[in-house]
């Protein structure tokens, strides 16, 4: 017998607060135009000031939970995805237990940016068939607006807030094959040596304060473009699977541009693609479940259906994740 992971339900939750292109460009120097040609965002979500990341997280957790089946008290593992804690410690992961009233299993947070979500799916995944963990809640949850420079417009125009849910049950199986509901494989990648390309230039070991996130568009542009279809193609290749295999795919929704090329590369038109950059933006690890909520709940993802995930992020990190949902 061998242990899968199964996803069984999932939930998001954005912030009421919608802020378009043409209320950016009241305060900062850009247009409806520039960003919609650029970067296919319409709109973003904004948290308001008394609105933390554990707070979104468990709205989104809360909703996976009900789609589940599964009540709060019955999880053992919960990692959330995020680079915008609500505290430097402790982890918003075990204030999200806390808002749960769960008292058992463990918590913490994964901190892979972007990619935080694929990153914490490898981490439950691995947990689960290794039987640390029989029912847990995976999250990607941010308020990234924290962290934007509102006079580096190139930055604070691509970034929204929100977050993604979803919980993964332990399975007992003979034997795993492809076409079985789960998680089928995971693929995490990170080069420290990027790292200039795409950080936050504050920390409580540099600056004592949050800083402010700086990136190098033009070349994270480009090694997004080149990694996502480095990881996209080993991951069907770790599975003898080809293009025309998935069903869906659910991306990391940074540039509808990046997404439109890594379609490309697998040959799937575009109503095969999950697409949600226009309305949410970036919303960093809570991009992909964000997505996968919409896809469900939209009725587009349908049981059986095989989800290829990806995503890019500061680390660089960058990862994909093979889902019979
Ligand atoms: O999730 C983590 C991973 N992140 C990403 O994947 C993001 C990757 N990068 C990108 O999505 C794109 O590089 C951007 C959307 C950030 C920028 O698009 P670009 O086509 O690479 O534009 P650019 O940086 O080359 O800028 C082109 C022009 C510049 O003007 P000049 O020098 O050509 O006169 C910029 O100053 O656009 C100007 N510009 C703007 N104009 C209006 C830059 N930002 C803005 C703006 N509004 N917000």
């Amino acid at each position: 017998m061998k242990t899968i992971s199964q996803l069984i339900g999932c939930g998001s939750y954005l912030p009421q607060n919608v802020v378009t292109n043409d209320d950016l460009a009241k305060k900062v120097d850009t247009s409806d135009e520039w960003i919609i040609a650029r970067t296919g965002i319409k709109q973003r979500h904004f948290a308001s000031d008394d609105e933390y990341t554990s707070d979104l997280a468990l709205k989104a957790a809360q909703r996976a939970l009900e789609h589940a089946g599964v009540d709060g008290t019955e999880i053992d593992l919960i990692v959330v995805g995020t680079t915008t804690p609500d505290r430097t410690f402790p982890a918003t992961a075990v204030r999200l237990q806390k808002h749960l009233g769960c008292r058992t299993g463990a918590a913490f947070d994964v901190q892979a940016v972007c990619s935080g979500f694929v990153y914490a799916l490898a981490v439950v995944d691995s947990m689960i068939q290794s039987g640390q963990a029989k029912t847990a809640l995976v999250v990607g949850a941010e308020t990234i607006s924290r962290l934007l420079n509102w006079k580096d417009r190139t930055t604070c125009v691509l970034f929204g807030d929100g977050a993604g849910a979803v919980v993964v049950k332990a399975v007992e199986v003979e034997e795993q094959t492809n076409g079985q509901a789960g998680i089928i494989s995971t693929h995490i990648h990170s080069d420290g040596n990027l790292e200039e390309l795409l950080y936050c230039d504050g920390g409580p070991s540099t600056t004592q304060t949050a800083g402010y996130l700086t990136m190098a568009g033009k070349e994270v542009f480009r090694h997004a473009v080149t990694n996502l279809a480095a990881v996209v193609n080993e991951a069907l290749e770790a599975n003898n699977l080809q293009d025309s295999d998935i069903d869906w795919l659910v991306p990391h929704q940074a540039n509808k541009r990046i997404i439109d090329s890594t379609a490309k590369k697998l040959k799937m038109p575009m109503d095969k693609v999950i697409l949600t950059v226009e309305d949410h933006a970036n919303t960093s690890a809570a991009s992909i479940p964000l997505a996968l909520d919409h896809g469900v709940r939209e009725g587009l993802i349908k049981r059986g259906d095989l989800l290829l995930m990806e995503a890019m992020g500061g680390g660089l990190t960058w990862g994909a994740a093979l889902v019979r949902w």
